[in-house]
């Protein structure tokens, strides 16, 4: 059995009195789990809709809180990390993680980055060292394989592309997933939203039809996504 995390984090619905309203990635995302759900229903399956219910901001009192010792803290400390604490849990527990985003403002919604700053932290998802030179840094986590399912008005913000250099979504979301224990990662993306041509309905149907592909392939090869870390607090 393996566990499936999905996050999805645009402000927008999944399904909306108009559809013309309805978000992109969230749709997107959810071909891709109900694929899996159809190849794998024994599996485990979390799901957190950070865009309508966004973790807290991080605060001067979390830091405080974790870098005082797991013995040390209060009953306050301790509530402070909580939310922390089970976000940590979740991505601990998964082999599959899904990430669905929208861009704004050419990156990630501030609501998936306060989930990452509640996940990214010293002790449990990485630890620090400065014997480590230059790169003191170190994950706890590995083997977890990560589906990044993003939607954008414009286009081009691939390698190569007329809008590389504006295009800090996927880029950013690669850099953290190093925190989320993950090795392996694959990209579906639609674009052209803003465009509203036939483009855009392109995008979408080929983005759709791969999260689908993506998901059967992935699902059949389970035991490739049963490597697993506990995480420890230091
Ligand atoms: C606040 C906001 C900021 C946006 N910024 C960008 C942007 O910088 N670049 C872009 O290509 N599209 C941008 N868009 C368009 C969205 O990326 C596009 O509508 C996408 O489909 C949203 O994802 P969703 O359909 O899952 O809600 C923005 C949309 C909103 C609402």
């Amino acid at each position: 059995m393996s566990t499936l995390l999905h996050i999805d984090s645009s402000v927008r619905a999944a399904t909306n009195p108009n559809p013309d309203h309805d978000s992109i990635s969230k749709n997107v995302a959810r071909r891709f789990i109900d694929t899996w759900k159809q190849n794998r229903p024994e599996d485990e399956y979390i799901y957190r809709d950070v865009g309508v219910n966004p973790p807290a901001f991080i605060t001067q009192d979390w830091i405080g809180a974790v870098f005082t010792p797991e013995q040390d803290r209060t009953p306050a400390q301790q509530e402070t990390l909580a939310l922390s604490d089970t976000l940590i849990a979740e991505v601990s527990a998964a082999d599959v993680i899904v990430i669905s985003s929208p861009m704004y403002n050419y990156g990630m919604p501030a609501q998936l980055k306060a989930w990452f700053d509640q996940i990214v932290r010293i002790g449990k998802t990485f630890d620090f060292d400065l014997e480590r030179g230059d790169f003191p840094l170190q994950p706890l986590l590995s083997g977890k394989t990560l589906i990044i399912v993003t939607s954008s008005g414009e286009f081009g913000f691939e390698k190569g592309g007329i809008r590389e250099e504006s295009g800090h979504l996927v880029p950013h979301l690669r850099t953290l997933s190093k925190y989320l224990g993950v090795d392996t990662i694959y990209e579906v993306t639609a674009e052209y939203q803003e465009f509203g041509d036939e483009r855009h309905r392109v995008s979408v149907a080929n983005a759709k039809a791969r999260a689908e592909s993506l998901a059967s392939e992935l699902s059949l090869s389970a035991p490739a996504l049963s490597s697993r870390n506990e995480v420890t607090d230091a």
